[in-house]
């Protein structure tokens, strides 16, 4: 390459339409997926601080919220339930008339089209807040994996069609498949929170969700945000257990590690634009520090830049009407 002044980068960088044409890296409202909550009751709308504009929804004015949102392009929702009530197994997770139950068959009945993909985990559903099953203190791993099993085919013949376990308990995207097969739903894809770290970041979701950990941490089985190699090892179990599609957790901090996981596998490749991030921004915008629209979209090119193909973000709807 020859060297000023004969190059100038500056050139192609002239107007719009010349930047248009060279840009490397495109965002699609049809790569975000829109995480949601649901609450029992009607007409129930709760807006809490950390995360604004999301919230806690009844089933009725969540169906709204995921029509509009639809409307404006985004082709997925994620669902989160906040149960009525929370016992030590989690049993509202796997319930028939749990409440994510009773919002997927109302919004597969108002909006066939729209992809609708659970969370799979125990933590909004237990008393105490973990991931999984309680004995002495730790949490059990195997135990768990029939609930989270469960609860994958409880969603699925809700009306769910795609189960995206979140828990970290080790062989739970194997369990989950088994059970998805048995059960005669083997066409039901399983996207895996393959390398999801225990991060900060996950704090304004704590609040909305209401599960923080009542003692203790998640480190027992989240990751450790200082590896990659594991992170990979995760990925590659997954895939191996059937996984058809593996996200990596948080996205911003992780950017990394979605590079690696991208030029390690084929297998397509999800990112969590986590609650922190999008608090983060949210404050310093409503601050006045920074632009907004300008600062999430940078966010989600970046993440697509790394290597993601979907991005599960609380912007999605905006990010609709912005792009
Ligand atoms: C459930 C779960 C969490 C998130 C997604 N699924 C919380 C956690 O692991 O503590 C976090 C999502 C976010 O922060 O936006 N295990």
């Amino acid at each position: 390459m020859s060297a000023f002044p004969t190059t100038r980068l500056r050139r192609l960088r002239r107007t719009p339409g010349l930047r248009a044409l060279v840009r490397e890296t495109s965002l699609d409202v049809g790569d975000l997926a829109y995480p949601l909550f649901v609450c029992p009751g009607e007409g129930v709308t709760e807006p809490l601080e950390g995360l604004q504009g999301i919230g806690r929804r009844s089933v009725d004015v969540l169906c709204d919220e995921a029509e509009e949102a639809h409307r404006l392009g985004v082709p997925a929702v994620l669902l989160f339930g906040i149960p009525e009530e929370k016992d030590a197994v989690g049993s509202g997770a796997y319930a028939d008339d749990g409440i994510v139950q009773r919002a997927l068959r109302e919004l597969r009945r108002r909006l066939p089209e729209l992809v609708l993909i659970t969370d799979v985990c125990l933590c909004e559903y237990t008393s105490h807040g973990h991931c999984g099953v309680i004995e002495g203190g730790e949490v059990l791993n195997d135990p768990s994996l029939e609930l989270l099993a469960r609860t994958a085919v409880s969603h699925v013949e809700a009306g769910a069609d795609a189960v995206a376990p979140s828990d970290m308990m080790d062989g739970r995207v194997g369990a989950i498949r088994s059970a998805l097969d048995a059960a005669g739903r083997e066409s039901v894809p399983v996207i895996a929170y393959s390398a999801k770290f225990a991060s900060a970041f996950y704090g304004p979701f704590r609040e909305v969700a209401d599960s923080a950990p009542a003692f203790g941490d998640r480190r027992s089985y989240q990751m450790d945000p200082a590896n990659l190699r594991e992170a990979l090892r995760e990925c590659a179990l997954d895939i191996g257990e059937g996984a058809d599609m593996i996200m990596v957790k948080p996205a911003l901090p992780y950017l990394d590690v979605i590079r690696s996981v991208r030029d390690r596998f084929d297998v397509p490749l999800a990112a969590y634009n986590v609650s922190g991030e999008y608090a983060m921004v949210k404050a310093a915008a409503a601050s006045g520090w920074l632009d907004e629209r300008q600062a999430a979209i940078e966010s989600l090119l970046a993440i697509k830049r790394a290597g993601a193909d979907v991005i599960f973000t609380y912007w999605a709807k905006e990010a609709a009407a912005w792009l």
